[in-house]
C-alpha cells in the first residue's frame, strides 16, 4: 500500500501515527436527515472529542460515509457503539491506515444533494471496497471524492487515475463571486453545478458548488467555496489537494486581507499548502498579500484583472496552469 502521508503537524500533540477509518452504511433514517445527524453530531461531540477522535460525516443518496481519525484504541471504541445503531446498516470499510491526523477538528458533515439512487452510490461503494480488499489504498480524501463526488467528465476515463484530474478552489473576497464563476463555468462548458452543504461543530452551515470540464486537455473540477467553510475541518483536509486556491479580490483592501487571512490559516501547519493566486485590479491588495504570504511561507502569485469579469478571470487561471505545466514544481500535487 503507498500512497503520500500529508498531514497536521501537532494535531493533538500526539507523536504516533493515529488510526484512519472510514465505512459507508445504508442510511435507515426516515423524515429529514440533516436533524438525525445534528443529533448524531451532539452525540460525537460528547464522546469522540474527549478522545481526541476527529470524524467527517457525509450523507448521500440514502448512504452515510464516516471517516474518522484518532488513537487505534478510541477509534475501535467509538466504531462498537456507531456499528450497533439502528440508524444505519449494511456498514462496509472502506479504508483504514494508520497515518498522520488530516481532519484538524471534531467535527465536519456534509450533505449532497444530487438526483441520483442509493443504487449508483452502492456501486460506487462496492468499487471502492473491491479496491481496498485488493489493497489498493486511496489517502482518506481521495476515497471521499470517490464515493461522493466521482469525476463524470467522459475526459477523466483518458486519466490513468480516476482521481487524478486538476482541482482549483475558489474563493471570493466579497459577495457571491466564487459562486459566479462556478456558475459561468459550468454555462460555458456546458457543464451541471454540483450543490453541497457542509458544517461544522458549532452550527455552522455553509454551501459549496462545483462544476467537472474540459479545457485544453485538462480535466478539470472547479469548487467554489464559502468564506466561513474554509475553518472547516474537512475543507482543510482536502486543501492540499487543491492547486491554485484562487483568492477573487475585491478592490476593498480590508476585506482582501481578511479572505487572505481565512485562506493563510486554513493552510497553516500544512505540510504542503496550495499555491495561491490573487485575482483582482488593486496593486494595493497584491501588494499587501503578496507580503503577507511571504511572512507566512506561501506562494502567492498576482493577476491584474477584474475578478468579477469571469472570461478573463478563468484566463488568469489558465495562464497560471500553464506556466505551471511548463515548468513542474513539486508543490503543484
Ligand atoms: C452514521 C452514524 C455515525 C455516528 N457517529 C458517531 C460518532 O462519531 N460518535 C458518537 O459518539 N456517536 C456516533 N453516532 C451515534 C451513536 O451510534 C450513538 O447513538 C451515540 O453515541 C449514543 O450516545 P449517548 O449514549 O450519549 O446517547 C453515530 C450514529 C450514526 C447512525
Amino acid at each position: 500500500m503507498q500512497y503520500h502521508q500529508r498531514g497536521f503537524v501537532g494535531g493533538f500533540g500526539e507523536t504516533e501515527p493515529v488510526s484512519r477509518i472510514m465505512y459507508a452504511s445504508r442510511s435507515l433514517v426516515r423524515g429529514p436527515v440533516y436533524a438525525e445527524m445534528e443529533r448524531i453530531r451532539a452525540a460525537a461531540m460528547r464522546h469522540n472529542e474527549p478522545l481526541h477522535v476527529c470524524t467527517a460525516l457525509l450523507y448521500q443518496s440514502g448512504w452515510f460515509l464516516q471517516w474518522k481519525e484518532g488513537p487505534p484504541a478510541a477509534v475501535l471504541k467509538i466504531m462498537d457503539r456507531v456499528a450497533a445503531d439502528a440508524r444505519h446498516a449494511s456498514l462496509r470499510i472502506v479504508h483504514s491506515s494508520r497515518g498522520p491526523r488530516l481532519l484538524a477538528g471534531p467535527w465536519s458533515m456534509a450533505i449532497v444533494q444530487c438526483d441520483e439512487t442509493p443504487d449508483d452510490m452502492a456501486r460506487r461503494v462496492a468499487a471502492v471496497r473491491h479496491r481496498f480488499e485488493e489493497g489498493d489504498q486511496f489517502a482518506p480524501p481521495a476515497v471521499w471524492r470517490q464515493l461522493s463526488t466521482p469525476m463524470r467528465h467522459p475526459g477523466a476515463d483518458r486519466q490513468a487515475q480516476p482521481d487524478a484530474f486538476q482541482r482549483v478552489l475558489v474563493c471570493g473576497a466579497a459577495g457571491d463571486a466564487a459562486f459566479d464563476l462556478v456558475k459561468w463555468l459550468g454555462r460555458h462548458y456546458g457543464q451541471e453545478v454540483v450543490h453541497r452543504r457542509f458544517a461544522g461543530p458549532y452550527e455552522l452551515d455553509v454551501g459549496t458548488d462545483y462544476t467537472d470540464f474540459e479545457d485544453h486537455g485538462r480535466v478539470m473540477r472547479v469548487i467554489a467555496m464559502a468564506r466561513r467553510g474554509l475553518a472547516l475541518p474537512l475543507t482543510r483536509a482536502f486543501l492540499p489537494d487543491y492547486s491554485p486556491v484562487v483568492l477573487m479580490l475585491s478592490g476593498d483592501l480590508q476585506r482582501d486581507v481578511a479572505l487572505f487571512d481565512r485562506v493563510a490559516e486554513a493552510c497553516r501547519q500544512l505540510p504542503a499548502p496550495p499555491r495561491l493566486l490573487g485575482v483582482g485590479l488593486s496593486h494595493d491588495s497584491h501588494l499587501r498579500l503578496n507580503l503577507a504570504a511571504n511572512r507566512a511561507g506561501l506562494d502567492y502569485a498576482a493577476a491584474v484583472v477584474d475578478a468579477g469579469g469571469h472570461a478573463a478571470c478563468w484566463q488568469a487561471v489558465d495562464s497560471l496552469l500553464a506556466e505551471w505545466e511548463s515548468v513542474p514544481q513539486s508543490a503543484a500535487g
